[in-house]
């Protein structure tokens, strides 16, 4: 990927204390991921040989992604994120839990799925992304063409990427997006993209959504068989 418009907002919402920085250091040594130099296959980010990995981008406050991986201790779990409070929040979460099945990412996801070997990933969340409401903004919209087709390939054949907005405009934009990836995959009807998988907990955006009475989407993105 040549040049990386970026497609968050802040990195950080406050600044974190000096306890809360030693902790957000020591943290990330023992669960954080540091972009690899070479290809690698994201088992290898782990001690244990997962034979599934997820990863979720964008995760914000991580409570979701915590969640999951504590229902699913066989998988791997890999979170990114550039969202500084976020991270430190997902950290402070894995270790009062003592998982060992997660790994965050503290950056922009795009660089570490470069680095990600093809067909590596079971499933892939991308949920409410940050909507970039203004035209003149799109461009800084997370979900292009060329960020989802660099997805789709690190899926394995049985792989699913689901992706949550509740911006109608944005669902359609990527709806239009996946019409220049042809052959490739086939996405959900689009009567279907009102049902959020019964699986997923609902986000801190989604709730959000919904205490606005907002609407939000849902998509699932496979590979053809
Ligand atoms: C609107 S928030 C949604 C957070 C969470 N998924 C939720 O639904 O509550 C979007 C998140 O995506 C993150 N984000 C934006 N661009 C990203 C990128 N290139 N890689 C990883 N995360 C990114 C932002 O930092 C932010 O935490």
């Amino acid at each position: 990927m040549e040049r990386v418009i970026p497609s968050y907002g802040r990195k950080r919402s406050h600044g974190l204390s000096d306890t809360q920085k030693r902790n957000l250091a020591d943290l990330s040594e023992l669960h954080g991921i540091c972009l690899p130099a070479e290809i690698i296959h994201p088992r290898e980010l782990f001690s244990n040989r997962f034979d599934k990995i997820i990863a979720e981008i964008g995760f914000g406050n991580g409570e979701r992604l915590i969640n999951h991986a504590i229902l699913r201790p066989d998988i791997g779990f890999i979170g990114c994120d550039p969202f500084e409070n976020g991270v430190a929040n997902a950290l402070k979460l894995i270790r009062n839990h003592d998982l060992k099945n997660v790994k965050i990412f503290n950056g922009d996801a795009r660089f570490l799925m470069e680095k990600l070997q093809d067909n590596s990933l079971s499933r892939l969340y991308v949920l409410f992304p940050d909507p970039w409401r203004k035209k003149r903004h799109h461009k800084r919209r997370l979900l292009s063409t060329e960020f989802i087709s660099l997805l789709l390939s690190k899926m394995t054949a049985d792989g699913i990427l689901t992706v949550a907005t509740d911006h109608e405009d944005y669902m359609l934009n990527i709806l239009e997006n996946l019409k220049n990836i042809p052959n490739t995959l086939f996405c959900n009807e689009i009567n279907r993209l009102f049902q959020r998988p019964a699986c997923l907990l609902p986000t801190k955006y989604e709730q959000k959504a919904a205490a606005m009475g907002k609407k939000s989407y849902y998509l699932r993105i496979y590979m053809p068989s």
